[in-house]
C-alpha cells in the first residue's frame, strides 16, 4: 500500500512541477474514499518538506451526496477539505466540490461542468475504484458517455459505505457526479486500489470488456491512464 501511494504521489506531483514549469498551474482531479488517503499523506509530506508548491494548484472532487450538510463529517465537502485542502496547503477558493445542497441539482451539475473548463481542464485525475467497478459515483450501467449527474448510489456501494456512516439507513441515496465523459476528459487518469476486495473489480476493468457494467473499464479508452495496485488488487489479472 505504501509503494501505491508513493508512485501515486510521485506522479502527481510531477504533473503539478509541470505544468508551474510551463507557467500554468495545475488542476488536480480529487476522490474520495479511503483508496487515496495514503497518496494524500505522501503528497502532504512532500508539501511541508518543501519538495512540492502548490501555490495557485487548483482541485476538483468527483462527487457529493445529496442533501448531507456541508458540515456533516462524512459530507465530501468536509472529507475533501480535511484530507486534500489543508493537508496539500490549497486555496479553498481553487477547491471544489458539487453542489449536492443546491435547490436545482441539474443546474448546479451543468455549473460544476462549466467550472472544470473555466479552469481549462483537468491535468490529472486520480480515481478509487468501488467493489462493483464504478468510478465516482458511476455505478454499473452508467452512460460511457455521461456528465456531472445526479445519481442513486447501487445498494452495494450505500453498504460499502455505511462504515462511515453511524447507521446504514444514514448512507444518502442521492448524489451528484462526474460523469464518464467527464473523467476521460481528464489530461491523464490515475486508479488506485489496494486489497483483494477490489481484485474481480480491477481485472474487469483492466482485462474485460469495456462496458456499462464495469464503469471504470471505460478508462481503456483513455490515452493516458494508469492503474496503479498492489498484489492482492492485482491478484485477479491474467
Ligand atoms: C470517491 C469515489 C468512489 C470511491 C470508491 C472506492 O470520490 O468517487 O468511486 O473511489 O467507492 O472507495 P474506497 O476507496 O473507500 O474503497
Amino acid at each position: 500500500p505504501g509503494d501505491v501511494a508513493s508512485f501515486a504521489a510521485s506522479r502527481i506531483s510531477d504533473v503539478v512541477a509541470r505544468v508551474a514549469a510551463s507557467g500554468k498551474r495545475a488542476v488536480l482531479g480529487v476522490a474520495t474514499g479511503s483508496s487515496p488517503l495514503g497518496t494524500y499523506r505522501a503528497l502532504a509530506e512532500l508539501v511541508s518538506r518543501g519538495h512540492l508548491d502548490t501555490t495557485g494548484v487548483s482541485a476538483f472532487a468527483l462527487d457529493e451526496y445529496v442533501g448531507l450538510d456541508y458540515a456533516h463529517p462524512e459530507s465530501y465537502h468536509s472529507v475533501v477539505t480535511r484530507t486534500v485542502t489543508e493537508p496539500l496547503a490549497l486555496d479553498p477558493r481553487r477547491v471544489h466540490v458539487p453542489d449536492g445542497l443546491a435547490d436545482d441539482l441539474p443546474a448546479a451539475c451543468s455549473r460544476y461542468e462549466e467550472q472544470i473548463r473555466a479552469a481549462g481542464g483537468i491535468d490529472v485525475q486520480l480515481l478509487g475504484i468501488g467493489a462493483n467497478g464504478h468510478i465516482g459515483f458511476n455505478e454499473p450501467t452508467s452512460s460511457l458517455n455521461s456528465r456531472t449527474r445526479l445519481k442513486t448510489l447501487a445498494k452495494r456501494t450505500r453498504d460499502d459505505n455505511a462504515r462511515f456512516f453511524d447507521s446504514p439507513d444514514q448512507v444518502p441515496i442521492h448524489c451528484l457526479t462526474q460523469g464518464l465523459a467527464t473523467i476521460l476528459d481528464a489530461r491523464q487518469a490515475l486508479l488506485v486500489a489496494q486489497g483483494v476486495g477490489k481484485a474481480e473489480a480491477i481485472a474487469a476493468a483492466v482485462e474485460g470488456p469495456v462496458s456499462a457494467m464495469c464503469p471504470a473499464s471505460v478508462l481503456q479508452l483513455h490515452s493516458h491512464a494508469t492503474v496503479v495496485v498492489d498484489e492482492a488488487a492485482a491478484s485477479r489479472l491474467r
